[in-house]
């Protein structure tokens, strides 16, 4: 599997190490993030994860920020994305089974290096359920297009 990483200042450590650990999962790891700790802007490393994604270069994308948040924010704003935020294996988990998330994002200032791999292995080992949930992730992309839903 090929998986698109990127991030800004906050998240040098954790993506260094999870790049380490997906690369010792077997997976290709492309690097979009930053490696040092300068002052930059997620928006950035948002928008690189989010169009290897969509293309279709890399099969699904981890990003991180301090929080998770704005990096999500960003990624969602590119059509096809559907970005999560995870603290936790659980909505890892849900967010794939049922959202089709293809990009997972984590606060490094919120969990460790161990949860995150945790996250990382429900968010690359689930499949996405189908059925009624595809009804909703295909609302989900309407709405992105300015289309009514209801
Ligand atoms: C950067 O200081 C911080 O704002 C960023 O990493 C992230 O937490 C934003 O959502």
């Amino acid at each position: 599997m090929k998986i698109a990483i990127g991030n800004d200042h906050g998240a040098v450590e954790l993506k260094q190490h999870l790049v380490k650990y997906l690369e010792g999962r077997g997976c290709e790891v492309v690097n979009f993030g930053t490696d040092t700790t300068d002052s930059t802007d997620y928006p950035i490393y948002a928008a690189r994860v989010a169009k290897a994604v969509v293309s279709g270069d890399c099969d699904k994308g981890v990003l991180i920020c301090g929080t998770g948040l704005g990096i999500s924010m960003a990624a969602n704003k590119i059509k096809g994305v559907r970005c999560a935020v995870c603290t936790e294996p659980v909505s890892t988990r849900l967010a794939r089974q049922h959202n089709d998330a293809n990009i997972v994002a984590l606060g490094a200032r919120i969990i460790g290096n161990v949860m995150a791999e945790a996250i990382v292995d429900a968010f690359l080992t689930t499949e996405f359920e189908g059925g009624r949930h595809q009804r909703r992730v295909d609302m989900i992309m309407a709405l992105g297009e300015g289309k009514a839903v209801e």
